[in-house]
C-alpha cells in the first residue's frame, strides 16, 4: 500500500501528519466513480489523540448526506456501547470507515474502491497513533488485519498488527439486522473499555474470555434494543 505524499512532510513518521493535512490532500477526491453519486466526503470524527481507532466499512445515507460517520440507526447503537460497555464517549475516540464516500445503494465496497481510497485510512490511523483498532465487520478487518478470515472467527478476541492491537467485532448494522448478535457485540465493547483501562494486558491469550471478564452482564438472548 503507497504511502500519501503530504506536501511539507519529507519523512511523515507515526504522529507527524495531523488529520487536516490529510484531508486537504483528499480535496474533492475523484480517484474511484463514487466521487459521481456522493453528496459528502465522510472523512473521519473524533479526537486527534484518540487511544482507539473505530474503523466502519463506508458511509451510508444517513452519513452522506450529514458529512460524519455513524450518525444513522447504527450509530446510535454505536454510541450505546461506546457509553454502556465501553464507558466512554464518542468525542474520546476517533471514528472513520475504509471508504469516505457511499456506495450507491449500501453495496459492498469494490475492490478497486479499497485499493483507491484506503491510502487515506491509513495515513489517518499513522497520525493518531492510537493503541487500539476497533474494525466493525468484516471489509474493515480484512484490510487491517490483511486477511479474508471471516468476522464470526476472528472477533471477541485481540489480534496485533504490528504497534496496534486491534479488536475485530461486528458491524453495528449486522446487529440491527440479527439481534441474536448483541451479546457479542456488548462483550468486543466491554473488553475494549478494559483494554483501555489497562485491566487486562492485549497480549494475554485469556484477553476476552470469560474468566477475564467477571463483571461483564449482556443482555439476556432475544431481548429486543430499546
Ligand atoms: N456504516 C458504516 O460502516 N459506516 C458509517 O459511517 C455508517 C454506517
Amino acid at each position: 500500500m503507497p504511502m500519501l505524499k503530504i506536501p511539507g512532510h519529507e519523512r511523515q513518521r507515526a504522529r507527524e501528519v495531523s488529520l487536516d493535512e490529510i484531508r486537504a490532500v483528499l480535496g474533492d477526491c475523484r480517484l474511484c466513480g463514487l466521487c459521481e453519486t456522493r453528496t459528502n466526503i465522510v472523512f473521519g470524527v473524533g479526537s486527534p489523540n484518540a487511544r482507539v481507532v473505530l474503523v466502519g466499512e463506508a458511509p451510508g445515507a444517513n452519513e452522506d448526506a450529514q458529512g460524519e460517520p455513524f450518525v444513522g440507526q447504527a450509530g446510535h447503537l454505536l454510541d450505546r456501547m461506546l457509553s454502556e460497555q465501553t464507558r466512554i464517549e464518542r468525542s474520546e475516540v476517533y471514528i472513520a470507515n475504509v471508504l469516505k464516500c457511499r456506495p450507491p445503494g449500501n453495496r459492498a465496497p469494490a475492490p478497486d474502491e479499497v485499493m483507491a481510497c484506503s491510502p487515506f485510512l491509513r495515513e489517518q490511523i499513522r497520525s493518531i497513533w492510537p493503541d487500539f483498532i476497533m474494525t466493525m465487520g468484516n471489509p474493515a478487518t480484512h484490510f487491517i488485519l490483511q486477511t479474508e478470515v471471516g468476522i464470526t472467527r476472528l472477533r471477541g478476541k485481540v489480534h496485533r498488527a504490528g504497534h496496534f492491537a486491534v479488536l475485530p467485532t461486528f458491524h453495528p448494522a449486522a446487529v440491527l439486522r440479527d439481534f441474536g448478535k448483541l451479546p457479542d457485540l456488548e462483550h468486543d465493547f466491554y473488553l475494549l473499555g478494559q483494554l483501555l483501562r489497562g485491566e487486562v494486558d492485549p497480549d494475554d491469550p485469556t484477553a476476552g474470555s470469560a474468566e477475564s471478564m467477571p463483571g461483564f452482564r449482556p443482555s439476556a438472548p432475544g431481548e429486543v434494543l430499546r
